[in-house]
């Protein structure tokens, strides 16, 4: 037996524009945790599509080698028949399924012919026992977090009988500690013999649990070492091709006045009459400054920046002062309007209209600046486009592209290029590098150096703590719908943080 589970040779895979992957070639040891690692765009999501039948064979050049044979896979089917099982940078189970329904949907244990539940149920608890999960098999896949749901999704791949499995960002809307969970788990199937590929951007966790790791760049393999011979510059730098000798190019701001305020901001939570959303919250935000909002998932940030925007279900209570003026929240038109932009931490959902190009996709929120007497202006249109492509680095063949043809990360910028273009006088980013890969952080965090130095106010809601350090001016911790502590940037440390994001006094 070779001790290569999986050799990948000479795959070149073309869109229309665009050499997604240019005769590369990717070999994974048997047993291993192997990091597939690269810039937005290098072509990470596309190779393990390859892969797995989601593009099928014939629609790409080169050979896919899997244990010892070439194999030609024409749908995701075969290649699970195969023993090999992907999960998407976006999570794929069925929401209003339950647990046990999503686990067996298509893979039903029959005995002559007929669905045995009671089998089911017993191999529902291995499973779930398996990957750590305590909830019942009965309950409704909606109902649960994020990092549960991406637990399921692996005791599904466990249910049939997976040896290679691919996991693309994982951990991109995990919380901490389910991230941990999901990392303990990965290297406890390793005991199995289950060979992993692990997609990542952040670096912390490849360095934690992979063996091997390879970088692409343009659709080419840069380079596959052993874990051992790597270190984190030396990554970062196969990366993107050239030494990032800092991570957050913080300069001092000079700091105006304040742009936004709240007093008594209240917010009762449709879905449960005993819990506040958010709890009298009185801030406030200058101009000039980048202000850190910190906390766990579900403390509340993104509905304190949603409940300005006028996007949540109950109405706020409380004031809110928009550059002084009381601002009585409608709908995020006229939030915008009064000079607030949103990028959302969830493009698929509030960010892009994925059938739409690049170009407008990025008009979306600024087409009254740009209309004349009715008529859009396509000249300033094609302008903006282009002047973003350059600036944030995103990587297209052309601003005709359509949003979905763009990379994770991409479609990221689009959002930012999006808001960036309303000039607004507040503008709020929610996990604004999510999936962005270290070289165009980099570049982001310059962009809202630029952007503060031109007088706008940005409320950065974070939960790389390194990020909310780096950054901020000045720093919140929410925890439970309420401003649990306030630093300073030089007051702030790691550990004050997560003592105020955890409940702490
Ligand atoms: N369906 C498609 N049509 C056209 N172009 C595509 C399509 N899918 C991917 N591409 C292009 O192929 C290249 C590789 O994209 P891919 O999604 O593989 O990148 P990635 O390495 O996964 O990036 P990220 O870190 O941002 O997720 C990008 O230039 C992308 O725009
Ligand atoms: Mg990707």
């Amino acid at each position: 037996m070779s001790d290569y589970i999986l050799q990948m040779e000479h795959i070149t895979k073309e869109f229309p524009g665009v050499k997604a992957l240019d005769d590369l070639t990717f070999q994974v040891r048997r047993g291993s945790i192997h990091a597939l690692c690269g810039e937005n765009g290098a072509g990470k999501s596309t190779l393990m599509k390859v892969l797995s039948g989601v593009y099928k064979a014939g629609t790409f050049k080169g050979k896919i080698i899997y244990e010892g044979e070439e194999k030609k896979f024409f749908k995701i089917k075969d290649s699970e028949k195969a023993g090999i099982a992907i999960i998407h940078q976006e999570l794929g189970l069925a929401k209003n399924l339950s647990v046990i329904d999503n686990i067996f949907l298509g893979n039903e244990i029959k005995s002559n012919g007929v669905i045995n539940k009671d089998e089911q149920y017993r191999r529902c608890d291995k499973l779930l026992k398996k990957v750590g999960v305590d909830v019942s098999p009965d309950i409704m896949v909606r109902k649960l977090g994020t990092g549960v749901q991406q637990l399921i999704e692996i005791a599904k791949a466990l249910n049939k009988n997976t040896r290679l499995l691919i996991l693309d960002e994982p951990t991109s809307s995990l919380t901490e500690a389910d991230a941990d969970n999901l990392l303990n788990l990965i290297c406890e199937l390793q005991k199995d013999g289950i060979t992993c590929i692990y997609i990542s951007h952040k670096l912390n966790e490849i360095f934690h649990i992979s063996d091997m790791i390879t970088v692409l760049r343009d659709g080419q393999t840069i380079v596959t070492k052993p874990v051992s011979e790597m270190d984190v510059d030396k990554l970062v730098a196969y990366m993107v091709g050239r030494a990032l000798t800092e991570r957050f190019p913080y300069v001092p701001h000079k700091s105006g006045e304040v742009v936004l305020e709240t007093k008594g901001w209240t917010v009762h939570n449709p879905d449960n009459a005993d819990k506040l959303l958010l709890d009298d919250i009185n801030i406030y935000a200058r101009r000039g400054e980048i202000l850190g909002i910190a906390g766990l998932m579900g403390a509340g940030r993104t509905e304190l920046a949603m409940s300005f925007l006028g996007a949540l279900k109950a109405k706020p209570k409380g004031q809110l002062y928009i550059k002084g003026k009381e601002f009585k929240v409608k709908d995020p038109n006229s939030a915008i309007r009064a000079g607030i932009g949103y990028v959302s931490e969830d493009r698929k959902g509030y960010g892009l209209v994925l059938m739409a190009d690049l170009k407008n996709n990025m008009s979306l929120a600024s087409l009254d600046r740009i209309t004349k007497g009715g008529i859009l202006d396509k000249n300033k249109e094609i302008a903006n486009a282009k002047k973003y492509i350059l600036d944030l680095r995103i990587k297209t063949p052309s601003m005709l592209q359509k949003a979905q043809n763009l990379s994770g990360g991409n479609q990221q910028k689009v959002v930012l290029a999006k808001w960036l273009l309303t000039q607004p006088d507040i503008l709020i980013l929610d996990e604004p590098t999510r999936g962005i890969d270290v070289g165009s952080k980099y570049e982001i965090y310059q962009l809202m150096n630029q952007l503060v130095e031109q007088g706008v106010c940005i409320i950065m809601i974070s939960s790389e703590l390194p990020e909310i350090l780096g950054m901020s001016d000045r720093i919140y911790i929410m925890y439970e719908g309420k401003i649990r502590g306030e630093l300073s940037k030089d007051e702030a440390t790691q550990e004050k943080i997560l003592h105020y994001a955890a409940g702490g006094e």
